[in-house]
């Protein structure tokens, strides 16, 4: 080997590439895109100002958003054959589907095969605008409803709610949905991105990149933690009483089982995205009339964090706030698409500006070399 470094389990705290994109202090608890603190976007900011942020590296002016937002709008109708296929596939889980009409989407596409600059970027914003529509129309479309044409006038956020749902969702729904998305929208070298750019890095297309991504995003350690995060609070069931909640999280805990929604491998502090979903998981509760998700949430907290000193990530309040949205189960993972596919074709469009092929090396731990070759009839 070129290294006589041993292999770090899990490459942690290995530093894999240089990106202009997203800064992450684990230790002090700081995300920011492009400098611009994640707090500071959440409170302010729009999903389609952050998708413009991390593509151009700046905030847009009010025009160039409105530029923006038409692309995005003029891109979200799916091609008819699309919709044709999501009818045809059997009811599997939300992100196998995903992941197979998103690798679908490129056999649409005139510039699919144009390696330009300008034809990437184009295809950036249309794999962000429909991967919105994939995952609504497959929602709604499972629910035994008919797909809805996607609203021109109406927010990347508040039309994934109206095409899911059938109704315009107020501007309090919207705007939740709109703040998840931002939260979500990119996390440095995570591990979908990592595939992502890996992929890229060959100088594959963008589809395979982002189809690459959606796999590495599904796993229960990813993105398949918040779903995994509900599943735990319905099978504690909503009416579990605080002593119920406490010895079922602690029985886990004793047979060393990770609670989803807890660690990660960046943070030592809290995770800032976890700071917002947990108050948009209680107001959104309160506004329902019905805090027992949130309640019980805040209980196994108090107690994950007491006896093992892991902070929530993102993904345990994302449960909680997009149950109380009235979303599916098992549509959590892929809105995690709908909103990272903005971060994942930034982290492409950069690999592909700045390209050399990712091939790292692995430290051999198998028999010695060289062992004497047995043929086959004498061993
Ligand atoms: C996120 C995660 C994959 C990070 O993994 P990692 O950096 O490789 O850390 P490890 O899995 O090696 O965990 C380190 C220690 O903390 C424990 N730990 C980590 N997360 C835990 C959790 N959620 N519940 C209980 N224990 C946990 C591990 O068991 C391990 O303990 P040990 O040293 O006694 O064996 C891990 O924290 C996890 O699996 N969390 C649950 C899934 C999740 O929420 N994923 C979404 C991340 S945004």
């Amino acid at each position: 080997m070129a290294t006589t470094e041993k292999a770090r389990g899990g490459l942690e705290d290995v530093v894999a590439t240089s990106s202009a994109i997203c800064y992450l202090d684990g230790e002090r608890g700081v995300l920011a895109y492009c400098g611009y603190d994640i707090h500071d976007l959440a409170r302010s900011a729009t999903f389609e100002e952050v998708c413009y942020l991390l593509w151009h590296r700046r905030l847009p002016t009010r025009a160039e958003l409105g530029d923006l937002q038409s692309q995005l709008a003029a891109a979200r109708p799916l091609p008819e054959p699309i919709v044709r296929l999501m009818r045809m596939l059997p009811p599997v889980d939300g992100m196998d589907a995903l992941r197979t009409v998103a690798s679908a989407l490129a056999h649409y596409d005139a510039e699919a095969g144009d390696a330009s600059p300008a034809a990437q970027y184009r295809k950036a914003v249309r794999l962000t605008a429909q991967i919105g529509t994939i995952v609504a129309t497959w929602g709604r479309l499972r629910a035994g409803g008919g797909a809805i044409a996607p609203d021109p006038v109406m927010g990347h956020a508040a039309n994934f709610l109206y095409l899911l749902t059938g109704e315009r969702p107020d501007a309090t729904a919207s705007r939740a949905f709109d703040v998840a998305l931002t939260l979500h929208a990119d996390h440095e070298l995570n591990a979908s991105t990592f595939a992502g750019r890996v992929t890229a890095a060959t100088l594959s297309d963008i589809y395979s990149a982002v189809v690459a991504a959606i796999g590495t995003l599904k796993g229960p350690l990813h993105g398949g933690a918040n779903a995994e995060v509900m599943k735990m609070l319905l099978d504690l069931g909503e009416t579990a009483t605080g002593e119920r909640v406490d010895e079922v999280v602690r029985a886990k805990l004793a047979r060393k089982e990770k609670i989803p929604g807890f660690g990660h491998r960046v943070y030592r502090t809290e995770d800032p995205r976890a700071t917002h979903l947990r108050q948009m998981s209680r107001e959104l509760g309160k506004r329902a009339g019905k805090t027992a998700w949130f309640d019980m949430s805040q209980r196994i907290e108090a107690l994950v964090t007491t006896e093992k000193k892991l902070n929530a990530n993102v993904d345990f309040y994302s449960a909680s706030t997009y149950y109380t949205l009235g979303i599916p189960l098992d549509l959590y993972t892929p809105i995690f698409a709908v909103s990272r596919v903005s971060g994942w074709t930034a982290h492409i469009l950069e690999q592909y500006a700045n390209n050399r092929l990712i091939r790292p090396r692995a430290e051999y731990t198998g028999p010695v070399y060289p062992q004497r070759f047995v043929p086959l009839d004498q061993r």
